[in-house]
């Protein structure tokens, strides 16, 4: 039989936020593989193995998937948010590229989710309505001195911000550090959003100014927003305040 391998987006957290395609997906899979948290995610089902691992072996986790693949099982590798942003298709696709001619042939599949930046995004209104960047402050795969060029990059071009992996037990200073280059440029009175969990039971919303700001509130399961020049917080009766970074430009 011909093997299969989905790389499946399980969204941020709530089960109404996993696509139709991704449960149909997870219904026809035999092998479950994925960082520990993620596999944890979905249900059990009779016939499928699950193959947890940790998350900094998202290389050999694609190798491994697409070994099963070749021997025809069908293969799901499970990302939270999307799978394309910061997660596993790109892992999966690197190991295509360097991996065997066979792998090559395999039918593969990058079957996308709801990333947090878009799932934050909605909770505060609409703070990625203009252009934006997203940014990976983790320097676990490239150097702090290429986050920075680029941060202040999105500086220069007046981009509103979302934050990814902004700080960890292992990693608490990087947050701090990419305050310091965000407040040298942008006005204290620039609306900032601290995202925590968004969706799931623990959610946490902080919304503030880059001012004002304790980034050291960022922990692993955070997506930390900044706004633009041209961001604006837009006030609501005895509800928080959205965001607001409007499509046209002054
Ligand atoms: C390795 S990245 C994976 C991103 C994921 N592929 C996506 O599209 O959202 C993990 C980071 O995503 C963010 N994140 C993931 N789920 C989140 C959630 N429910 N609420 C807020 N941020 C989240 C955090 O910044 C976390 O450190």
């Amino acid at each position: 039989m011909r093997g299969a391998l989905y790389v499946i987006g399980l969204g941020p957290g709530p089960a109404d936020w996993l696509t139709p395609q991704a449960s149909a997906a997870l219904a026809g899979i035999e092998d479950l593989v994925g960082y520990g948290p993620y596999v944890a995610r979905v249900a059990p089902r009779a016939g499928v193995q699950p193959q947890a691992s940790d998350n900094r072996v998202e290389f050999e986790r694609a190798g491994a998937a697409l070994a099963l693949a070749a021997q025809g099982r069908r293969v799901g590798v499970v990302s939270g948010g999307d799978p394309g942003v910061f997660a596993m298709a790109a892992a999966v696709v690197e190991a295509m590229a360097q991996g065997p001619a066979e792998w090559r042939a395999l039918d593969v599949e990058v079957l996308p989710g709801v990333s947090a930046m878009q799932a934050a995004a909605a909770r505060l209104g609409a703070p990625l309505g203009g252009d934006f960047c997203a940014l990976s402050l983790s320097d676990n795969l490239k150097p702090w001195s290429l986050i920075e060029r680029r941060l202040i990059a999105a500086c220069d071009g007046d981009f509103a911000l979302a934050l990814y992996n902004p700080a960890s037990k292992a990693r608490p200073q990087q947050i701090h550090d990419a305050f310091a280059v965000l407040r040298a440029r942008r006005a204290p009175s620039t609306p900032v959003a601290f995202a925590r969990a968004v969706g799931r039971p623990d959610e946490a919303l902080v919304v503030t100014t880059l001012g004002e700001a304790d980034p050291g509130i960022a922990d692993m399961s955070t997506l930390v927003i900044v706004g633009a020049s041209t961001t604006r917080l837009v006030q609501r009766p005895g509800l928080r305040p959205f965001l607001l970074t409007p499509r046209s430009y002054p």
